[in-house]
């Protein structure tokens, strides 16, 4: 999708993929600092780690806790996080930012219309992207939020941090006793043809949420999507956020508005192939 962007914008830019052992980061990130690299993206385990090798952290990485976006270089950072050379050149450095929260609010909305402020929403999953999207969904002021996730105590974690940082909003570990407005897949449940669903129908079922959602975008459809899709759901997969990421990030890089459209038609060509 960056290069299918940086075509349609005329800038001559490469977006390229590189394998990083969690050991080699800091060297990796140092070394793409000097080589005059426009920024990087990082995916998991990086996006924690990242945090302490950066020189400044934009107010999105402090919030939500990771970084998946770097930008070097001085454009776009305040003059008290840009320290400047002896000699009145400014010194090259890193800023760490997080675009991922923001695109889920950004994609829930486009794609499934759904009105956060108020909601009631069952989340599935605590790991790294549960994590970001509970705490998010409790800063957009949804009313009632229901933490679900294999390993129990992961979630509870984050209801903890919830209470401190939104205390209005009501958070629970466990399946909801009402109806929801939305389910969140935030599991890796999904991702191979054989995995269960990430929810326990005899728990919860499928009739009693208006829509969901699935962070998974390959498969196009998982298995949760085409039973909540049945049920008459309203549904949406993982491709919106993988797309508003990318085009803030974008943004973040090249200081000009992400071409959307070109962006989500490069998306659904390579990830699709249609
Ligand atoms: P990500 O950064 O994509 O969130 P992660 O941190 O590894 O990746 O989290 C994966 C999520 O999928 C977790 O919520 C995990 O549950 P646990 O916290 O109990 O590990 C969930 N998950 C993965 N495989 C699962 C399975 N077979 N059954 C239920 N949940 C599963």
């Amino acid at each position: 999708m960056h290069n299918a962007a940086f075509a349609a914008l005329g800038l001559d830019w490469r977006y390229l993929a590189f394998e990083v052992d969690p050991k080699n980061l800091r060297a990796a990130i140092e070394g793409a600092k000097v080589m005059g690299f426009a920024g990087i993206n990082l995916t998991v385990p990086h996006k924690l780690l990242a945090m302490e090798m950066v020189d400044a952290l934009d107010d999105s990485a402090k919030q939500w806790g990771a970084v998946n976006t770097i930008k070097f270089g001085g454009a776009g950072v305040s003059p008290a996080d840009a320290s400047v050379h002896a000699g009145g050149k400014p010194a090259l450095h890193s800023v760490g930012f997080n675009t991922d929260a923001d695109a889920i609010v950004t994609a829930l909305r486009e794609d499934l219309k759904v009105e956060l402020r108020g909601a009631k929403v069952l989340l599935l999953g605590a790991g790294g992207a549960g994590r970001t999207a509970a705490l998010k969904l409790a800063s957009e002021d949804v009313a009632e939020l229901f933490l679900v996730n294999r390993t129990t105590s992961k979630a509870e974690e984050i209801a903890a941090e919830i209470k401190k940082q939104s205390p209005s909003v009501k958070v629970s570990v466990g399946y909801p006793k009402c109806g929801v407005d939305l389910i969140l897949n935030a599991t890796s449940l999904g991702l191979k043809p054989d995995d269960a669903l990430p929810l326990d129908e005899k728990q919860f079922s499928l009739n009693q949420t208006r829509a969901v959602y699935d962070m998974i975008y390959r498969p196009a459809e998982t298995k949760l999507l085409a039973t909540a899709k049945a049920a008459g759901c309203r549904t949406a997969n993982g491709l919106g956020m993988l797309l508003h990421q990318g085009a803030k990030a974008f943004e973040i890089w090249t200081g000009r508005p992400a071409p959307l459209a070109v962006m989500r038609r490069a998306l659904e060509q390579n990830i699709y192939g249609h």
